[in-house]
């Protein structure tokens, strides 16, 4: 089978609508990316990143340390600002190599950009030292870490600058997050999100969320309307030349890596905003937590596979579940091929990156599959995945 062309996932691959986001907004206790005192809304985790290496004031004439563990958007905005990109080592638990970086810190670097992968947080405390002794900053990836706490403080509080990327942890088309506990970024002037780019969010969870039977039979009307909506609008592209440029959506809302100049500057939208106000953080963080238990469980000693964290500690709120594969090439395509939803952060990393100079990276980005634990998966869909990547892996 093509490897574009596998079937969509059975079950969702990211939060999806549901009931749980129509109350009063929630007095988050949970610790938090949001706990930083300041915070901007912008529609992507890159752009967010985009902006904090501007703050950083970083030129061509800098150099900007990053994760040789990484995917696309991480790097592009430091390439935007025609800055040099150094790559620096990290260990086998995906924690930054320390010794790596202290060598790769020059007078030149002028940021750092640590990753919380997969939500297991990062010990920042002796990079926080390191970068204050050289007067460089230090901006936290909380991508795949909305919740939780690091080095005691909540995530993303740390370092000068945080990003996040929102629609990883809720159902959302659009959003990221800058966030500082030290400059004022509340500020900063975006544009507005222009009105199609509006509903269009909005629809698109509500479609999401019908396509997944999430809504019952709220679901059963919804879904008559939008079938409505979308005869007249592709009625409307088929009549009216330039229409594709009204429905445009950051790349990022579509699975894309590359970073888009004409999104930096535009804030999130008003639907986005409002259902990560309106969610209940602990319910998520502890639903989160309950299904990765339950796939570490199931697959931990599954033959030919290794959990890369032996275990979840307390605190830790996981994106995913992430599961080393010793026959990465045969089991992605025939998981693929039954609707097992996976990401596989890392699978394209630059062309810096060897095997000889960066072996632990190479291996991560080729044998690490990670699978879901979100906090929309009903039981018979965690079931469905357990028992499809058994019989997948012992067939
Ligand atoms: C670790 C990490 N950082 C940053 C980003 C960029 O986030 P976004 O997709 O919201 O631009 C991603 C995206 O997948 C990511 O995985």
């Amino acid at each position: 089978m093509d490897i574009n062309n596998f079937p969509p996932p059975f079950i969702p691959l990211s939060p999806i609508l549901d009931d749980g986001y129509w109350a009063k907004p929630h007095q988050h206790k949970t610790p938090s990316i949001f706990d930083a005192q300041y915070k901007l809304n912008t529609t992507s985790g890159r752009a967010a990143l985009s902006i904090a290496l501007e703050l950083c004031q970083v030129t061509s004439a800098h150099n900007v340390l990053v994760p040789s563990y990484h995917c696309e958007s991480m790097v592009s905005p430091a390439l935007r600002l025609t800055s040099s990109v150094f790559f620096y080592k990290v260990n086998k638990d995906t924690s930054p190599d320390i010794k790596d970086i202290s060598e790769k810190i020059n007078k030149q670097t002028k940021a750092i950009l640590v990753t919380h992968f997969f939500g297991f947080t990062q010990d920042l405390s002796d990079i926080k030292q390191l970068c204050d002794k050289h007067n460089i900053f230090l901006i936290e990836d909380c991508a795949h870490a909305f919740f939780g706490e690091t080095t005691s403080k909540p995530v993303g509080t740390v370092g000068d600058y945080a990003i996040a990327s929102t629609m990883k942890f809720f159902p959302v088309l659009d959003g990221g997050i800058l966030a500082s506990d030290k400059h004022d970024v509340s500020t900063i002037t975006l544009n507005k999100p222009t009105l199609p780019f509006q509903l269009k969010s909005a629809i698109n969870s509500f479609e999401k969320a019908i396509s997944f039977k999430r809504l019952g039979k709220r679901g059963t009307f919804l879904n008559l309307l939008l079938s409505v909506k979308n005869n007249l609008w592709n009625s409307i592209k088929r009549s009216v030349s330039g229409s594709e440029k009204l429905t445009s959506v950051p790349g990022s809302s579509e699975g894309g890596f590359g970073l888009d100049e004409n999104w930096i500057n535009v804030h999130s939208t008003y639907f986005s905003k409002q259902i990560i106000t309106r969610a209940n953080y602990s319910s998520i963080c502890s639903k989160r937590q309950h299904n990765y238990k339950v796939l570490h469980n199931a697959l931990k000693d599954l033959p030919g596979c290794e959990p890369l964290f032996e275990s979840s500690p307390d605190g830790v709120t996981p994106l995913v579940y992430p599961l080393k594969f010793d026959n990465p090439d045969l089991h992605f395509s025939a998981l693929k091929e039954k609707g097992v939803p996976i990401w596989r952060f890392g699978e394209y990393l630059d062309e810096q990156i060897t095997p000889e100079e960066f072996p632990i990276s190479c291996e991560l980005s080729k044998t690490i599959f990670q699978f879901p634990c979100h906090q929309s998966l009903t039981q018979d869909e965690l079931d469905w995945m357990i028992t499809t990547i058994k019989e997948t892996i012992k067939s």
